[in-house]
């Protein structure tokens, strides 16, 4: 795994409790306003039964989905946060790096309808990820991400690399996370090299706003790319 990669998910083991405390209080204000409105509903729209949260973090979405009887499992790479998630009511969420999944090293199930990822993507190689994640999709399954708006959080630069997120204004002791930084044609080429044709692109933003909160793409597994896959 290159450097900054696993930087990047030791990172989120130090900082998963002050992750905890920041979700579950309410403390990130475009999440509030916006960006968790717009994943619950972008998967809800596509009436899923059985939905994969790929770094679910402390679960917030799987309890979200689970209220309104939906199937939900989770999937993230730091035990704290998995911990935390079981204790809130899903029982259903495994332990496992993206790294490992891609290895096959863990077992997730399959046969997913749809696959979410929100703010959950963030190293540089996501294409074996997403390959890996096509294979437990149904056939015309969706991938639903919501992640970074490129133009937002380009500063002046609007080029693939990597980045450092310092959790700046954040109430309590953080440490630097890594994160690749994805022009829009970038996300466009990987989900095309991981298998997925894109279904839908939004751009949430507050009524009141100046400019989105978020980059939000819904794509769907096809049968083909190349070589036949199911
Ligand atoms: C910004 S948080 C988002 C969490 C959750 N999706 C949410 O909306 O609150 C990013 C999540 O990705 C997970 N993650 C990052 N890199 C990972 C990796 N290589 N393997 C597994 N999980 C990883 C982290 O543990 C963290 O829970």
């Amino acid at each position: 795994m290159p450097a900054s990669e696993s930087e990047l998910l030791h990172s989120w083991h130090h900082n998963a409790r002050a992750w905890i405390d920041a979700i579950r209080t309410g403390a990130i204000e475009s999440r509030r306003e916006v960006t968790d409105q717009a994943i619950l509903l972008a998967v809800l729209s596509q009436q899923p039964e059985h939905v994969l949260d790929l770094g679910c973090g402390e679960g917030w979405l799987l309890r979200a989905l689970a209220k309104r009887a939906i199937d939900a499992v989770g999937v993230d790479g730091d035990a704290t946060l998995v911990e935390a998630a079981r204790a809130a009511g899903s029982p259903a969420v495994h332990l496992a790096s993206y790294e490992e999944l891609v290895q096959a090293k863990v077992d997730i199930g399959s046969g997913y309808d749809l696959i979410c990822a929100n703010f959950a993507l963030l190293h540089q190689d996501i294409i074996p990820l997403l390959t890996t994640m096509h294979a437990l999709l149904v056939p015309g399954g969706k991938l639903v991400i919501q992640t970074l708006h490129p133009w937002s959080t380009a500063a002046g630069v609007y080029q693939d690399g990597w980045r450092q997120e310092t959790f700046a204004g954040f109430k309590g002791q953080w440490q630097p996370m890594p994160w690749y930084f994805r022009t829009l044609s970038s996300w466009l080429n990987a989900l095309d090299m991981g298998g997925f044709g894109l279904a839908g692109l939004q751009e949430p933003q507050h009524p009141q706003g100046v400019g989105p909160q978020s980059l939000l793409l819904v794509a769907t597994r096809r049968s083909v790319f190349g070589r036949r896959l199911d």
